[in-house]
């Protein structure tokens, strides 16, 4: 018989997950300098020392301050590293993170060592782990969403550099090219949407429940920068006949001409990435787009954005058909090996990895949805206002975060994460 490695406890197997985490946030940190770290180039996009510290912050608050022997780190950080949560008390405003010079990030990385060693310890015991197996779960995917975040902002701070600074020598922060254009169809009638069953999901994804669609095909493939660009040629951006209302107003407001991090350089256009400026690849799925964008290409195109539910059947649909498959290894994987980190790999296929896909449809709770008692309600629930759905994960989501019934949402302007267009045709 093989050698077949003992089976891991539960206590033993979130501890497991618990630091492969955490060592990937600060991998994650670790090309950014003290001052990479501490700027913030936009009140939507936070500084990576924030990142690491709320991160922290979220384990202690939520599993180690329950624990009547645990001794805080520092009581100001529950004022400074609070995002959002009305229920734990009153927060530093987002807006201003990035004039917080001090704890510096010698102290922040007290801050997560502290945690860690006292996350390490109790986890060694499996009653603690498995009485607190929800919310560590729900803590390692939201250090897990914040590793996008970190990417993300990130590239945004990088951006405002007009010496246009690599953060990584490889350009991992595109997706791949796609194969040959195929349409899936969707068929008219009752579809199952939502989360059932074991494994972890955020409370947006359910409950699950049956909902009447109306009959679609849906791409395969990505946008590309090559399509969009025949958009931008086109005049896109200079005939309002595409555009929503608000779309409209914000090209106007903002001169957009392009997609974000998209530069004219020597009459052609280069995009910067986390490797630095370089030309537009015709090939690569279009990413940095904001809903308006995805709309009014999608209106140019004489197609849709789907719905998505429509997205979600789509994407059951692709899942059963063994031949449409992406094999696109997100970043975080790639890290990953070369790191030789434990890390739960699932490659996305179907629709999903690559570039976020904007549906049309307003984040909202799913028929019967009650955001969970307590604090963490707060996680999800009260964000269901003036944003959208976006659907299928991005190269820097964390690949046990694709999956066919997870909801990213952001507002209609939002540009900076990698968004992209996945088109519907009725
Ligand atoms: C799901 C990406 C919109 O950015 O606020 C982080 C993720 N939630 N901490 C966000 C999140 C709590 C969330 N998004
Ligand atoms: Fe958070």
């Amino acid at each position: 018989m093989s050698s077949t490695a003992a089976a891991l406890s539960p206590g033993e197997q979130l501890r497991a997950s618990y630091l492969a985490t955490r060592s990937f946030t600060d991998q994650i940190a670790q090309p950014l300098s003290a001052e990479d770290c501490t700027v913030q180039s936009m009140d939507d996009a936070s500084p990576t020392k924030w990142h690491l510290a709320h991160t922290t912050w979220f384990f202690e608050t939520f599993i180690l301050r329950t624990q009547s022997d645990y001794r805080e780190f520092d009581p100001e950080f529950n004022f400074l590293f609070n995002s959002y949560y009305n229920s734990i008390g009153r927060q530093y405003p987002r807006s201003r993170r990035g004039l917080i010079s001090r704890p510096g990030m010698q102290q922040v990385e007290d801050y997560r060592n502290h945690v860690d060693r006292e996350m390490s310890r109790r986890l060694g015991c499996d009653d603690f782990a498995t009485q607190n197996a929800e919310l560590l779960q729900i803590g390692i995917n939201h250090e897990q969403q914040h590793q996008e975040l970190m990417l993300t902002d990130a590239k945004h701070m990088l951006s405002c550099n007009p010496t246009w600074p690599i953060y990584r020598d490889d350009p991992f922060d595109r997706a791949v090219a796609e194969r040959a254009e195929r349409w899936i169809e969707v068929p008219d009638g009752m579809h199952d949407i939502g989360h059932e069953g074991d494994g972890f999901a955020y409370d947006n994804e359910s409950p699950r429940h049956a909902t009447h669609l109306h009959a679609t095909s849906i791409a395969t493939t990505l946008v590309t920068n090559g399509e969009f660009l025949e958009f931008v040629q086109d005049g896109g951006y200079e005939r309002p006949e595409f555009w929503l209302s608000m779309g409209w107003a914000t090209v106007q407001q903002d001169n957009w001409d392009a997609p974000l991090y998209w530069v004219q350089q020597d009459g052609r256009w280069h995009q910067f990435t986390l490797a630095g400026l370089v030309p537009v690849d015709p090939d690569w799925p279009v990413t940095h787009v904001s809903y308006f964008e995805a709309d009014a290409f999608a209106r140019w195109a004489g197609k849709r954005l789907p719905t998505e539910f429509q997205w979600e059947a789509a994407c059951q649909i692709a899942n059963r058909s063994s031949d449409v498959s992406l094999e696109q290894e997100p970043f975080a994987d790639v890290l990953m090996k070369q790191n030789k980190c434990i890390h739960p790999t699932r490659s996305p296929a179907g629709l999903m990895g690559g570039v976020w896909q904007w549906t049309c449809s307003s984040y909202a709770g799913y028929p019967g949805y009650r955001p969970p008692a307590g604090a963490v309600g707060e996680y999800n629930g009260k964000f269901m206002c003036n944003q959208y759905v976006l659907r299928g994960g991005s190269v820097a989501t964390s690949s046990n975060h694709i999956r066919d019934t997870y909801r990213n949402f952001f507002p209609p302007e939002a540009r900076w994460q990698f968004t992209g267009i996945r088109l519907a045709d009725d």
